[in-house]
């Protein structure tokens, strides 16, 4: 007699397992997203561990310095944007995911890519979105020529596997792991079961045949892989193509990656043609800056090794309401209201009965404290409408007591500064290291914010 069959219920949104049904899920707070697993898929899930993948042995502990590591090589995709993300270069039999929000240019991105890759790979593009002849008409807008490209219109996964033994292809791009099923299609696809059967085949996929598998995901409205967040940790990397739904700019962004760095960033700009690398994103971003306004001021931050220019604006006007409201786009919403904060107390300026806004342009996000200088002159700027002097940047990061503190990697930030044409940049007083101004850079060092705005404004 068969033990009685546990019931396993998840949450459609973030994957957490409970052992009972709930109205709200205590993992990511979201309402009415438990489902039951069906109960085969349970006991199928538990057997699942010591399957081993077909066609090869069972796996032996191997002394160390006998394990090969040729094997791990890396090919350039023809995209030099997305090779940087990759941390230079797919890695052969690597499982990449792709996720980014619907229409943003996914399918596309990986379409162009297999114009390069098809000259010296079998490509094998699995769509379970679209037909092949939709997938050719968009390649023929593209102008992907495609020698050695195979398209196939599938969402059972084991029709796909079967189609990748008798192709052997080099490169899989699965499109979109969401719309996959494996097995008998008792659980619809989509859902945490499934997603995760398939990444787990698809890993097998990659690992024993030494395929490399892209796989696109689609994002949900909270900014996460919609269906298991398990995903993230199952594949090698993952990179996250953002960007603003009005704006020809995309960012490609690695969020883990096994064989690289995370931090770099792709800049690519989506026209009729299809996507295009924009090699040199600092000019992108300052492009169409207002001239002689005040409320804006530029930074340089580090995407990786890579120096960029971003443009950091604020709106600060008198509060018509008790409450102050406090809204930032591209920069962390505690870290301003705490340097508004620092502008009240250290720097003189009553902003605190001011409702404030900060921006940052280009769909860029600003985590680095090294932008914390700028953003206080912008909303300074704009708190006493004076204008920013045009051809002036600020680095630094802000402490509690309005200090100034270095930051890491000036003398390539100033470089950066430099290249693009400006010609005063306010830098931390004191900074670790030997600061090299470059020719024609004139380094205005401050102290504190105090000093900094006497400076400029
Ligand atoms: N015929 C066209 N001409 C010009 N641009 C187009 C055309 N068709 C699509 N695009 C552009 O491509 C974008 C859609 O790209 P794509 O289909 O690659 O996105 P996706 O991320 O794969 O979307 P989904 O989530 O629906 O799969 C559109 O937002 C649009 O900007
Ligand atoms: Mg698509």
């Amino acid at each position: 007699m068969s033990p009685k069959a546990k019931r396993v219920f998840y949450c459609t949104e973030c994957g957490n397992e409970t052992p009972k049904w709930q109205g709200q899920c205590s993992a990511c707070g979201a309402w009415n997203t438990i489902v039951e697993q069906p109960a085969e898929l349970t006991a199928k899930g538990s057997a699942s561990p010591r399957r081993t993948s077909p066609g090869r042995g069972l796996n032996r502990p191997k002394a160390i310095r006998d394990v090969e590591t040729t094997d791990e090589l890396r090919f350039n995709t023809g995209m030099a944007e997305l090779d940087r993300v990759l941390g230079g270069g797919a890695v052969k039999g690597s499982l990449v995911l792709v996720g980014g929000a619907p229409g943003i240019g996914k399918s596309t991105l990986m379409l162009q890519i297999c114009d390069s890759l098809c000259r010296f790979a079998n490509v094998l593009y699995v769509s379970g979105e679209e037909s092949q002849r939709q997938i050719k008409l968009r390649a023929e807008r593209l102008k992907v020529r495609g020698e050695g490209l195979y398209l196939l219109s599938e969402t059972n996964l084991d029709d796909v596997i079967e189609s990748v033994n008798q192709l052997k292809p080099d490169v899989l791009i699965v499109d979109s792991i969401q719309t996959m099923y494996s097995g008998d299609g008792a659980a619809s696809p989509g859902s945490v079961g499934q997603v995760k059967e398939c990444a787990m085949a698809l890993m097998q996929l990659a690992k024993g045949q030494g395929i490399t598998v892209f796989v696109i995901g689609h994002i949900n409205k909270e900014g996460s892989l919609a269906g298991p967040k398990v995903l993230e940790h199952m594949v090698d990397c993952v990179l996250y193509f953002e960007g603003e739904e009005h704006m020809s700019h995309r960012i490609l962004r690695a969020a883990k990656n096994r064989f690289g760095a995370t931090n770099e960033i792709g800049v690519f700009e989506m026209g009729d043609e299809g996507l295009t690398e924009v090699p040199n994103p600092s000019e992108a971003l300052l492009s169409g800056r207002p001239q002689d306004t005040p409320g804006t001021c530029v930074t340089c931050v580090m995407e990786g090794a890579r120096p960029v220019l971003a443009e950091i604006q604020a709106l600060v006007v008198p509060s018509s309401y008790g409450n102050a409201r406090r809204t930032s786009n591209g920069f962390d919403y505690n870290r301003a209201v705490l340097l508004l904060a620092v502008l009240e107390k250290r720097g003189g300026l009553m902003v605190n009965g001011c409702d404030a806004y900060l921006n940052v342009i280009g769909g860029l996000w600003v985590g680095e404290p090294a932008a914390d200088l700028a953003a206080i002159i912008a909303l300074a700027s704009s708190f006493r409408d004076k204008n920013v002097p045009g051809d002036l940047a600020a680095v630094g990061e802000v402490g509690l007591t309005g200090e100034l503190r270095s930051v890491n990697s000036l003398s390539q930030r100033l470089a950066e500064i430099q290249r693009l044409g400006f010609t005063k940049c306010l830098v931390p007083a004191r900074s670790h290291g030997k600061v090299v101004a470059p020719a024609g850079l004139q380094l205005i060092r401050v102290h504190n914010i105090r000093e900094a705005l006497a400076a400029v404004l």
